[in-house]
């Protein structure tokens, strides 16, 4: 049997307001466009068609990858239209074809397969819903028993009878493939809007003796649409409270899920928790026990188990060590790799840097290019002048060592295992393993120097100035 999965996407998206096509507005992380094509590729289709107009060179670009077809809509003359453009490139041997739209996301696979087994290649199935405002939907008109589906009206052409009607066509649809082609064939666009409805296919099935049936979607969420800023920040709140909900239902505690973003994936062991205002994005692992405070960034990070990470931290790429602990207010950029019981603090920096195993960073610190060795102090202020306007280069640091305050490492440079390196000291060279190493000025007391007085001024004092 097999079917095709065609994906309307070539609406322009007026109330966007948008450069950007519609279909590729972004919702937790992913395209629209995307969202519907990953829950088609739950049920993988023979040949899946993506109608593109607005936009059409991004939004193939943009599906490329996802090894569907795209075929162009110029100019986009109505729903019926768009399908008639797809027809042919669908596959004649897949029985049956499903009509999806690029800008109803949160449609589920259960929902496409639901429409899927229901049409069998011999029946129209309709994913029809019930909303409290019908207003804008085309009107799913039955018989006087309310058995037989009859046609589907839109709103501009529906008589006041009609319009009363509360059962609308969602824009989903599972259709025979060979009656698809002949029915879209006949279309014509003699209606309020000069358009090529798809809807029209309905009352030509009923007159073929084609069974329709309507099936209720069974959650609404799955059939909004976005035209506007406004439905898509709704849908995503919609989104993240079902993502929330699943975590919460696998045992993370998240302090609040209405103050919870996911884009990407979230994998968690036992134990997790998650305070308020957290973004996640593209694959984060926290292992069992990992504490995550309020107000973090988390991306393409990895974080292991009992490690805690404080509020204001952001992670990008970065992988954290068993019992860790990172902020409040650190920054861990790609390569931050962190031992077990390593500690970063506040306002520092860590970037392409591996800290070996109860290494502490703990204030206002930057670490970049670096090898750390195992329980290292790195003091308040120090940096890794890692860059020198060409090339990176890597400062490594034994076991054991303590680098004051202030320091600058400047790369290439080695501190040797267990060396100590004196505050505010600015290191060029091999700084030897077990010894003191110093480099900055010595202090010295100028005897008898007296500060500059302006005459007629009390002195001494340290008034006026600036
Ligand atoms: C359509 C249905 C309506 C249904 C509603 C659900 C028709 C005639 N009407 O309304 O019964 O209640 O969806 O939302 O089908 N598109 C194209 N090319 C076009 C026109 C539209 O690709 O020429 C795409 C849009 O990008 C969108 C989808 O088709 O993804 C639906 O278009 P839209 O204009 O939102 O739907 P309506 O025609 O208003
Ligand atoms: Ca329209």
């Amino acid at each position: 049997m097999g079917h095709n999965t065609v994906i309307l996407a070539a609406g322009r998206g007026t109330r966007m307001k948008s450069q950007r096509p519609k279909v590729l507005h972004r919702l937790a992380g992913r395209a629209l466009l995307q969202h519907v094509l990953d829950a088609a590729a739950g049920v993988p289709a023979l040949r899946t068609v993506v109608v593109t107009g607005h936009g059409a060179d991004e939004v193939e670009a943009a599906v490329a990858a996802s090894g569907c077809v795209c075929v162009r809509q110029m100019p986009q003359l109505g729903t019926g239209h768009a399908v008639q453009q797809a027809a042919p490139a669908l596959d004649p041997a897949a029985a049956t074809t499903l009509i999806l739209n690029g800008d109803v996301p949160l449609v589920t696979t259960a929902t496409a397969r639901a429409l899927l087994d229901a049409c069998g290649g011999e029946r129209l199935v309709l994913l029809t819903m019930t909303p409290a405002d019908p207003h804008g939907y085309g009107r799913v008109v039955r018989d006087a028993t309310g058995e037989r589906v009859l046609a589907i009206v839109e709103e501009k052409d529906a008589t006041p009878a009609q319009r009363a009607i509360g059962e609308v066509y969602t824009g989903m649809m599972a259709a025979p493939t060979a009656a698809l082609g002949r029915w879209l064939a006949r279309l014509g666009n003699d209606n309020a809007q000069r358009e090529y409805y798809l809807t029209d296919i309905v009352a030509m099935a009923v007159a073929d003796g084609v069974p329709v049936a309507g099936i209720a979607v069974v959650d609404e969420t799955e059939a909004l649409g976005v035209n506007s800023p406004q439905q898509l920040a709704d849908l995503e709140r919609r989104l993240q409270r079902r993502q929330a909900d699943a975590l919460m239902t696998a045992g993370v505690r998240l302090a609040d899920p209405a103050r919870f973003d996911l884009r990407g994936t979230l994998e968690c062991g036992a134990d997790v928790e998650i305070d308020v205002g957290c973004v996640f994005e593209g694959r984060v692992v926290l292992g069992d026990g990992v504490r995550v405070g309020p107000h973090c960034v988390l991306r393409d990070t990895t974080v292991a188990a009992g490690a805690r990470i404080d509020a204001f931290s952001h992670l990008e790429g970065a992988s954290v060590g068993t019992e860790a602990r990172v902020g409040p207010y650190a920054r861990l950029r790609p390569g931050a790799v962190l031992g077990d019981e390593v500690h970063v603090g506040n306002f520092v920096e860590v970037k392409n840097s591996t800290l070996a195993r109860g290494a502490k960073a703990n204030h206002l610190a930057y670490l970049g290019d670096a090898t750390v060795g195992e329980r290292v102090n790195y003091g308040a202020g120090s940096i890794t002048a890692n860059y020198d306007g060409a090339f990176k280069h890597r400062t490594v640091i034994g076991d054991d060592v303590h680098i004051g305050s202030n320091c600058v490492l400047i790369a290439p440079v080695v501190v040797g295992e267990g060396a100590t390196i004196g505050g505010g000291s600015t290191i060029v060279r091999q700084a030897p393993a077990g010894q003191l190493t110093i480099a900055r000025a010595k202090q010295v007391t100028i005897a008898g120097w007296q500060r500059p007085r302006r005459p007629g001024k009390p002195g001494g004092s340290a008034s006026g100035g600036g």
